[in-house]
């Protein structure tokens, strides 16, 4: 192999002696490789050394172990100061692709893992495409999901490639696919196992195959008489996951293919224009800024070296039986114990279910069915790394439990509770090392909710919180350290906005008109089904330890006589809604009914306010953490960037102002905090 001569720190060319070129990036200033603005200069260079003297044929890889390349740097789009400069970025890269399309030797990607939005789009300007299909790699164009869309030709390069339906499919849901799935649409050439995968990409340069086409039907639809047909049902498709008011990307993306489809070059200066408007709209930028959150969240526990191998769960219920599930689909050996096999069963036929759907090759699924392990006599108790403690919502059987459990347990393991509302503090007087017992509180469903609250009180240890967030990584979850206070964070904050939608329910407003007043704000779901969903008596329940100890959660009389007529919600098809099959039996929504003007307000303010006491409580340690733990732990409209940042984006003193108001209309629960006062005054 010979190297090029010009200096590089993130792309490495090299020609081997059959003069194929090997173009290897690997960014010299972190461990993922992400396009920025000097990586794509730096390509430029590359491209044109490549241009004046052509190899054989080219081959682009990466150098690092954990992917090809994980999209463009996002950094760079929260710098940019104008639509101009973000449109001119993306016309640079556009310039550095077109030159690589269009080298006359062959050219092929070599893909292992990520392989994402910029990286797919880098990809995309090869001839050809391999990957490693193993199980770890993630081809797709994830740009929606930040409020954009693919701005480095991916939106025309893909759907040339497969066509507009599984582009768009691509493109507008952000999912990524697996080696497999994506030789399956078209989208890379072939799937190998890694030991071949260079020697696969070899091959094609050396005898390249003819390049895909399109079938003729699939390139029929971007013509100009089925163009708007297609292009209004993938609108009516969006529309039913997402208002174009909130998340503009995924309308711009068919407008974009709708004006343009005829015109790949026309598509290519349109799609710039348009990802550059996108990006300095509040949407994308919110959206850019919860994905750093997510990132804060992620690194929370880096300074851990806690690496857990077998974890054992106590309560094989609703939570123990998917933790347990859960942690054995990410590899971990656990054993579940319950008080007999019969309790233990349900959870175990569930955990199936979810490895069927997750893994699906049976061999996978009966392995990971392998590493649960049913243990009514806690024979797991002194090898396991983490206990998760999910039995009754009980201080005296939870403190019972541990003192049996203690002397059993391994030196070093942590000790966790899933508890919902019990503070640490009750349970530790029943252990010798009151250190080492932490909160871990996962939401349901399990294999959903992203969040885990890692809870810890006074006297918890603080290696104890690391090794506690450490392992929540290790799960693949988002560790949120907050304070042992009722409520944690997040159903702190979400139980005023519920009762107050209960609140209102009892006034006579329609529920149907509540929910839907919720999901207009950005909410994923309104919070009379959520509270349907829960399930009323648990919602009742934990209503009422918070308005003991907090004095604000006054618990409507409402929500307790559904409870005492036993209607529990979704669980058992009654609540405030019916269900069949398993959903609400909702009204439709008729012009003649009236939604009070101050709907909305009455139930967002009642979150905001509560937010802003657990902030001046400390509850989490900063803005930022308590925003990042209620997206990720309630759904809170993301596109507005968090709960205290809409708090600033919509102005301090102007809430403030509204909570007076209401309360003077409503009542004291609308009092406004301290805190607001606290941050008007910064
Ligand atoms: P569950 O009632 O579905 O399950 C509890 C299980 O624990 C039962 O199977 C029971 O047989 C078993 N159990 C009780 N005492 C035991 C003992 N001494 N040894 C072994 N097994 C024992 O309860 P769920 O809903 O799963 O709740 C468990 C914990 O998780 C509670 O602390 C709850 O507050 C918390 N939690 C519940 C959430 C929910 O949505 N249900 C959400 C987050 C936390």
């Amino acid at each position: 192999m010979t190297e090029s001569n010009t200096t590089s720190c993130h792309w490495h060319l090299e020609r081997d002696q059959a003069g194929i070129a090997w173009l290897r990036i690997d960014v010299a200033d972190g461990n993922v490789n992400v396009l920025s603005l000097a990586v794509i200069s730096e390509l430029q260079q590359k491209v044109d050394e490549l241009v004046r003297n052509p190899p054989r044929g080219l081959i682009i890889h990466s150098g690092k172990p954990n992917g090809f390349i994980a999209g463009a740097d996002i950094k760079s789009f929260l710098g940019m100061k104008s639509e101009q400069e973000a449109a001119e970025f993306m016309r640079g890269v556009h310039t550095v692709f077109d030159r690589l399309e269009s080298l006359s030797c062959p050219t092929v990607a070599a893909i292992h893992g990520f392989c994402l939005g910029g990286g797919l789009e880098l990809a995309l300007a090869c001839h050809y495409r391999v990957a490693d299909e193993d199980q770890g790699t993630r081809i797709g164009l994830p740009e929606v999901l930040l409020g954009i869309h693919p701005g480095f030709g991916g939106t025309m390069r893909s759907i040339r490639l497969i066509g507009v339906p599984a582009a768009m499919d691509l493109m507008l849901s952000g999912r990524p696919l697996s080696a497999r799935a994506a030789a399956k649409l078209g989208l890379i050439d072939h799937a190998v196992p890694q030991r071949h995968l260079l020697r696969a990409a070899r091959m094609l340069v050396l005898d390249p195959p003819q390049r895909r086409q399109l079938k003729p039907w699939l390139k029929s639809l971007n013509l100009p008489l089925l163009r708007p047909l297609l292009a209004r049902y993938l609108r009516r498709q969006v529309a039913s996951r997402a208002n174009r008011e909130h998340y503009p990307a995924p309308y711009a993306m068919i407008d974009l293919w709708e004006r343009n489809a005829s015109d790949p070059k026309s598509m290519l200066a349109d799609e710039a224009a348009s990802v550059a408007h996108l990006v300095m709209g509040d949407s994308a930028q919110n959206l850019i800024r919860v994905f750093f959150l997510q990132e804060r969240l992620k690194a929370a526990g880096r300074d851990s070296r806690f690496k857990a191998q077998r974890v054992h769960v106590i309560g094989a219920g609703v939570m123990g039986g998917d933790i347990a599930a859960w942690c054995a689909l990410q590899g971990l050996m656990v054993t579940l114990q319950d008080q007999s096999p019969e309790r233990i069963a349900p959870a175990v036929k569930r955990a199936a279910q979810l490895f069927s759907k997750k893994l699906k090759q049976p061999r996978l699924v009966q392995a990971a069915l392998d590493r649960l392990i049913p243990d009514v006599a806690g024979q797991g108790v002194p090898h396991a790394d983490v206990i998760i403690e999910a039995i009754f919502e009980n201080a005296e059987a939870k403190q019972a439990l541990y003192r049996t459990l203690e002397p059993r347990m391994k030196p070093g393991a942590i000790l966790a509770t899933n508890t919902s509302s019990i503070p640490l503090q009750t349970l530790t007087p029943a252990l010798q090392h009151p250190q080492r017992l932490v909160g871990l509180h996962f939401f349901n469903p399990v294999a959903k909710m992203q969040l885990v609250e890692i809870v810890h009180s006074p006297q918890t240890d603080e290696q104890v919180v690391r090794d506690a967030s450490a392992f929540a990584r290790q799960i693949g979850k988002l560790p949120l350290a907050v304070t042992s206070t009722p409520g944690f964070l997040v159903n702190r904050i979400l139980m005023p906005y519920l009762l107050e939608a209960v609140e209102l329910e009892s006034e006579g407003v329609r529920p149907e008109l509540i929910d839907r007043a919720a999901v207009a704000f950005g909410m994923p779901m309104g919070p009379i089904e959520l509270a349907d969903t829960v399930g009323l008596d648990i919602c009742l329940s934990v209503a009422e330890i918070l308005g003991q100890s907090l004095g604000n959660a006054r618990v409507p009389a409402r929500l307790r006589a559904l409870v005492s007529e036993g209607r529990l919600g979704r669980k058992n098809g009654q609540g405030f809604y019916s269900y069949r099959n398993g959903e609400p039996v909702k009204a439709r929504i008729s012009a003649g009914m009236t939604l009070p003007a101050d709907v909305t307000d009455r139930m967002m303010l009642r979150l905001l306010n509560e937010a802003m006491a657990c902030l001046r409580g400390h509850v989490v340690e900063d803005e930022d953490l308590l925003d990042a733990g209620i997206i990720f732990g309630t759904g809170f409209a993301p596109f507005r960037g968090g709960p205290l940042h809409h708090v600033r984006e919509r102005g301090i003193s102007a809430l403030r102002g509204r909570l007076e108001e209401l309360a003077r209309n409503h009542g004291a629960r609308f009092t406004p905090d301290e805190e607001w006062q606290r941050l008007q005054a910064l």
